[in-house]
């Protein structure tokens, strides 16, 4: 151990040295406060003897630096007080001293001391060590504590979103049956219509030639159905019928259209796809869904493409497809009159990085963290699921690509999207 000695009296530290030394502890000698203090900073000693009346610094003095001093360890004090002092004890403690002895010393007593303060700093230094040990304990706990709160709500998340995909999956296939023979009802309806209206046709040519013909001349029932025929004509207003009743069956078929790629929506969104994994050309992906989505765009935006030599990509083509297609139709319907929706694709390093930018409405700043959402959608009812770029995140991130996000509101907005080249 270390042991600095401070005392200004030559006797008195040379007899300290010496029964220290014998202890076989190290010993620092101090001829004043002063040089005590300096020499505690330099080698931070275990304890510290040292007399009470020295110039300069007294022991006191150096009895309250050394505990301000911001030393990590804990250094005993022991103080040398003559006989004469003993009275003032209070005030050796209350700067901060350990234990004191009176000069002059015993050698024994002082070896007694030493033994003694040597005892307290193991303990004290065993209290330190289990008191780091602990923070660092407690600091692993809250980590791990922090650590399963994430897991648990990653799992309640995952959880959430399986049994959402599931309901979605379920309404999905409840819908699909009644909206398929819905839409198939309603195109064999409109032939029949013209069908009718064929016939309705001959009736009404008929029913001119008659009228035409000298009423007189005509049997008395077949005037009265004449008659009875153009007063119903009359009261259901036939020629408003004719028009509208297309009108009517058009409208539906656009509903069932649209409920049809509602319920596609929520089966990707369950199961995204089975298609078969194979060597996809972007650019003709993309060529092929812009065919697919050319009625939501053409009234919209000018399309214009900038294909480059890309690598092959290895993937589910289906399904990338469908990520183009979704961030189309998003560009269109972000295009409020008439814009512009870019397509670019170029080689970058072994990828491919694919960029469609629109120039149209943007999205608004505390939206942009939510787009990949399932279910964000700012559009009105029936217009929107919010699925359409959770779908797309989930496909690129199972290609092991990424897609980012640049929006400014009135300007447009880029996605970019990176994926992996064969
Ligand atoms: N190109 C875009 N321009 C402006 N807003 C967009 C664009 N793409 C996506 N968004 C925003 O992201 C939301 C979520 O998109 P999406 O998941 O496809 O759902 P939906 O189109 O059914 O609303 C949209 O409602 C819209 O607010
Ligand atoms: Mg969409």
């Amino acid at each position: 151990m270390k042991i600095l000695i401070a005392e200004d009296d030559y006797v008195s530290r040379l007899l300290l040295k010496k029964s220290i030394s014998a202890m076989d502890h190290e010993v620092l000698e101090a001829v004043d406060g002063q040089q005590g203090l300096d020499l505690f900073q330099e080698n931070e000693p275990s304890m510290v003897i040292t007399d009470w009346m020295m110039p300069k610094i007294d022991g006191l003095e150096l009895c309250k630096k050394i505990r301000s001093s911001g030393k990590k360890t804990y250094t005993y004090i022991m103080l040398l007080t003559a006989k004469d002092k003993i009275s003032d004890l209070v005030e050796v403690f209350a700067a901060g001293a350990d234990d004191y002895i009176t000069k002059p010393f015993k050698p024994d007593e002082l070896k007694s001391r030493i033994k003694t303060g040597e005892r307290i700093l193991t303990l004290e230094h065993n209290h330190h060590k289990l008191q780091q040990e602990m923070t660092e304990k407690n600091f692993e706990l809250d980590k791990a504590l922090k650590d399963l709160k994430e897991t648990q709500s990653q799992i309640l998340q995952s959880e959430k979103m399986a049994s959402i995909g599931q309901l979605a999956a379920g309404v999905a296939h409840e819908i699909n049956n009644p909206i398929g023979f819905v839409g198939s009802n309603l195109s064999t309806l409109t032939d029949y219509l013209k069908d009718f209206n064929t016939l309705l046709g001959h009736y009404n040519l008929m029913k001119q030639n008659l009228k035409d013909t000298d009423l007189e001349k005509l049997p008395d029932n077949i005037k009265i159905i004449t008659e009875t025929i153009e007063k119903f004509e009359e009261e259901i207003d036939i020629d408003y019928l004719k028009d509208d009743i297309p009108e009517l069956l058009g409208d539906c078929a656009e509903g069932t259209e649209r409920v049809r790629k509602i319920v596609a929506d929520l089966k990707n969104f369950a199961h995204p796809g089975n298609d078969k994994i194979k060597l996809v050309n972007v650019n003709q992906g993309i060529e092929s869904t812009l065919n697919v989505v050319s009625n939501e765009i053409k009234y919209k935006a000018q399309v214009i493409k900038e294909f480059g030599e890309i690598p092959l990509v290895e993937g589910y083509p289906q399904q990338i497809n469908q990520v183009f297609m979704n961030i189309l139709v998003n560009a269109a319907q972000a295009i409020e009159e008439k814009g512009e929706i870019h397509i670019k694709t170029q080689q970058d390093n072994k990828d491919v990085k694919i960029t469609i930018s629109d120039n149209g409405s943007g999205i608004e700043e505390k939206n942009i963290a939510k787009i990949f959402d399932p279910f964000f959608t700012t559009k009105p009812v029936g217009k929107g699921t919010g699925l359409g770029m959770n779908i797309a995140y989930n496909i690129i991130k199972k290609h092991k690509g990424t897609i980012d996000i640049k929006s400014k509101v009135g300007s447009g907005t880029t996605f970019t999207i990176i994926l992996p080249g064969k």
